[in-house]
């Protein structure tokens, strides 16, 4: 198998290299003139002279195994676990076995295909984010500084959570200066609150406003209920509240001080809860209020699940919706997010850019889910159990296994660039 990678190598590049060269630029290329598709050489590679096999599985099933093996298990429950009887976390999955690709093949397929797509203004090597996940810190004590340090390093969008265990600015310091970062809200019932979270965002260079649309009140978590498991009491995924100068004024303390008490820190980090997360349902006539508090910057809403609301969307003006069902974890019996994607994509692909989210597992679903009319997906669980896995170090192999299983899936199913993938390379089963 190694040698038939190499081998691969060796046409594609076949040039006035000398053999030594074409080997060496295969098995050692230089950073970022390789094609994703060549982690799996240096997997093989390694493995087979230096005894080295990767940190984790390639296999989703067997990643998410061994993540729960290393974590407490009310924090694994905590990501894998849905709302009531997890039927609609199932229904992510089921909906992506409803379709299958048809490969195209004798095609002018170069080994480099090409994954790059603009978002929002920017240029990306692919159309993949990460998505806002709360209490990273629950995975690995570096948390959302790793999985921010990594998207970083391969210069895809990292979106932070209202419920993050890191602050902006230490969040935006391990992404680095000229990366890409979102900021997700869990929109305050305080206007006060939210015009500071904003300016805050925007002063650490955080460019795109994701608005999480389906989750001002919990999910009935049965997991988590049944434990008793709620991170933030415990001041886990508090970070924005307790750092906010807006909330420091309204609860006549700072909690971060030195002399602050563990009941000033507990009060501190149930008002962050209550306000973002026990909060009032937002409504569409209130998004003239965002507007005007986030000023000319984009605005996405997150949780879209219909293509009734994607045209609502529309007509609001929203720069983007992502459809997503918050991985199952907020209604129990909903659909499939995939399936939402198709009735969205059929409605309003075109006016407005489209994300989608649930049950990314592997390239060929990310492949289904950009052929189906996404214009660019996230990847949520799988994130978090590559930082299980040492931190930094498992979250790069979880994304680099990623993207070269995209880049194969693309190129195996006939496919040069990923902005030309459409319906017709998929068949509904
Ligand atoms: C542990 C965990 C925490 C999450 N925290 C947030 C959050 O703070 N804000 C948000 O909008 N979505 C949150 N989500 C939902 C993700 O953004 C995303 O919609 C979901 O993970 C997609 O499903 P998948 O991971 O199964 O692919 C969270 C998901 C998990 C598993």
């Amino acid at each position: 198998m190694r040698v038939a990678s190499i081998a691969a190598g060796l046409a594609a590049t076949a040039s006035a290299q000398s053999a030594q060269e074409l080997i060496n630029s295969v098995l050692n290329p230089a950073p970022g003139t390789s094609p994703y598709s060549s982690y799996s050489t240096q997997i093989y590679y390694n493995a087979t002279l230096f005894n080295e096999t990767p940190i984790a599985s390639t296999n989703y099933d067997k990643l998410e195994a061994s993540a729960k093996l290393r974590l407490d298990p009310a924090a694994y429950d905590y990501a894998a676990g849905g709302a009531g009887l997890e039927t609609t976390v199932a229904n992510n999955r089921a909906a992506f076995s409803r379709w299958s690709i048809l490969p195209r093949v004798m095609r002018e397929v170069y080994p480099k295909r090409n994954l790059t797509t603009t978002l929002f203004g920017k240029t990306l090597p692919a159309p993949i984010v990460m998505a806002p996940v709360g209490v990273q810190t629950l995975y690995h004590p570096d948390g959302e500084r790793a999985t921010a340090s990594v998207f970083g390093e391969l210069g895809l969008p990292f979106t932070l959570s209202t419920a993050t265990s890191t602050g902006f600015a230490d969040v935006a310091k391990a992404n680095g200066v000229n990366s890409t970062r979102w900021y997700q809200l869990y929109w305050p019932s305080d206007d006060d609150l939210t015009r500071s979270y904003l300016k805050t965002a925007k002063e650490n260079g955080y460019d795109v406003l994701v608005v999480t649309v389906d989750t001002w009140d919990l999910g009935w978590r049965t997991r988590d209920l049944d434990r008793g498991f709620f991170p933030f009491i415990r001041g886990i995924g508090v970070q924005i509240g307790l750092e906010d100068p807006v909330a420091h004024q309204k609860l006549g303390f700072n909690p971060l001080a030195k002399n602050a008490t563990a009941e000033q820190k507990q009060t501190a980090a149930l008002y962050h809860v209550i306000t973002t997360s026990r909060g009032i349902s937002p409504v569409w006539d209130r998004l003239p209020f965002l507007r005007e508090a986030w000023g000319d910057g984009l605005i996405v809403l997150k949780g879209v699940q219909t293509a009734e609301d994607a045209q609502l969307a529309v007509q609001h003006g929203i720069d983007g919706v992502i459809v997503s069902n918050h991985g199952g974890r907020q209604i129990d019996g909903a659909i499939g997010s995939l399936d939402a994607l198709y009735n969205v994509t059929n409605v309003v692909k075109g006016q407005l850019a489209i994300g989608f989210d649930g049950g990314i597992r592997g390239g060929a679903d990310i492949f289904k889910a950009l052929a189906i009319g996404a214009d660019f997906v996230q990847v949520g669980r799988p994130v978090l159990w590559g930082l299980a896995h040492e931190g930094a170090k498992g979250v790069r192999h979880v994304m680099k296994s990623l993207l070269a299983e995209f880049e194969l899936t693309v190129g195996l199913a006939g496919c040069q660039h990923v902005q030309k993938l459409n319906r017709t390379h998929l068949l509904r089963v």
